[in-house]
């Protein structure tokens, strides 16, 4: 129950972003919903980390949900191919449920994954159909009579008949889909063979590394080239996110100047995720100061406070990924906005021929992105400004 006591927030992150919250992107998903209604049996998103993947699915689901069942499905979940088929299938019933407001479905077929083999089979044979069947070949695996690979196989038989039986048709969206990496092959191979079926059955593979989408997708030796749909996404737009900005600061009374706007865009490159975490801080400190306007002078402090909050996490993106050589180049690329490649070689005394790999895994990463020929930048500009600040001029004391 809302009371007077609990205002509606301010800004948002994490969780469901729906409208006022959720901005932009009409673009987006007019696109995939054509694509999706009528034409491509494969959509692939790609985009950088926190660049609002996750957040654009669940308000694709909203628009689409009337005529399709959609089914989110987060790769994340996934370590192994037993959980390919759990987490899959286990989703699948899940949303089903949710749609049509049936109890009880989710949680007798997941009695699979966790009773005593003799207990799960009543449950079971209570549901009947394609669910009945799904579990029974679970249980099989489970008594070693079906290999772990066959489970592929068998979750997209289950899609395929769940679909039929209940003469819905489906969108998988498989989000972080790059996770699966470390799988075998034979999971593409899978999807290959069944994606020339008749589309009852549409899948959409989001994931932020450009490099294994591109192998997985998008290249004429890949699995699976074929018409997949592509869709990239970019930064919020500067006027989006100003008008979103100034809107909700509004619903506080509180004012900011233009060219304190202009400084959040700048900053946080668009990114919804940083400029969504700046808008809670800048409010809370107008708040606990009893301001009631904002100035460019107020976000550069405050900024500089969500840099020293997302300390440990840049901290850890910084030395887990990357190899020295890279380190190194995201150090100096850290220093401007964009940066020739010959200028990066020369900082580092060494010939641009010797940087290609590191180059070439940095973009397929999302990590650097090449606005013009020669030409590169650090994707996340959040990230970038806690490198010059932490990492280059720490290496210049
Ligand atoms: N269109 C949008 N409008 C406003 N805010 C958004 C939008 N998209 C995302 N956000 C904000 O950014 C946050 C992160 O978004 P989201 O989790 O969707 O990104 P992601 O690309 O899936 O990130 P990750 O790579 O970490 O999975 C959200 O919690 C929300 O605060
Ligand atoms: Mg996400």
């Amino acid at each position: 129950m809302k009371t007077m006591f609990m205002a509606e927030k301010v800004f948002l992150v994490g969780g469901k972003i729906e409208p006022p919250y959720f901005i932009g992107r009409e673009q987006e998903i007019k696109k995939l919903t054509q694509d999706i209604l009528e034409e491509a049996q494969i959509n692939v998103i790609t985009g950088p980390r926190r660049i609002g993947k996750t957040s654009l699915l669940k308000n694709f689901k909203s628009a689409v949900e009337k005529e399709l069942l959609f089914v989110p499905v987060n790769c994340l979940e996934m370590t192994d191919l037993t959980d390919f088929f759990r987490v899959t299938t286990q989703a699948l019933i899940e949303a089903y449920e949710e749609k049509h407001r049936i109890k009880g479905l989710a949680r007798k077929y997941s009695g699979i994954f966790r009773n005593k083999i003799t207990a799960a089979y009543g449950p079971l044979t209570e549901i009947g159909g394609s669910i009945e069947h799904a579990g029974n070949i679970y249980l099989k695996f489970l008594e070693s009579e079906l290999k772990e690979e066959a489970l592929i196989q068998e979750t997209f038989d289950f899609i395929e008949s769940f679909s039929n039986e209940k003469k819905e048709p489906l969108i998988i969206a498989f989000d972080e889909f790059q996770e699966l990496r470390r799988f075998n092959g034979s999971i593409f191979n899978t999807l290959k063979s069944r994606m020339y079926r008749p589309p009852e059955v549409r899948y959409i593979f989001s994931g932020s590394s450009i490099s294994f989408m591109q192998k997985v997708f998008l290249k004429p030796d890949s699995p699976l080239y074929l018409t997949a749909a592509r869709t990239e996404l970019k930064p919020i737009k500067e006027e989006d996110v100003k008008k979103y900005i100034k809107t909700r600061l509004a619903t506080r009374r509180i004012e900011i100047s233009e060219h304190a706007l202009e400084k959040i865009h700048e900053l946080t490159g668009g990114f919804p995720f940083y400029f969504q975490k700046l808008g809670i801080l800048l409010h809370q400190e107008a708040f606990l100061e009893e301001k009631t306007r904002i100035k460019a002078k107020d976000v550069e402090r405050v900024f500089a406070a969500m840099l020293d909050e997302l300390d440990s996490e840049f901290e850890a993106r910084y030395t887990e990924n990357f190899s020295d050589q890279q380190k190194k180049v995201l150090k100096y690329l850290s220093a401007e906005k964009q940066k020739h490649l010959n200028q990066i070689a020369l900082d580092m005394n060494t010939p641009a021929s010797s940087l290609s790999t590191s180059m070439r895994e940095l973009y397929g990463t999302m990590t650097i992105s090449k606005p013009k020929k020669g030409l590169y930048e650090i994707t996340d500009s959040v990230f970038r400004l806690w490198l010059k600040r932490n990492i280059l001029r720490q290496g210049q004391e």
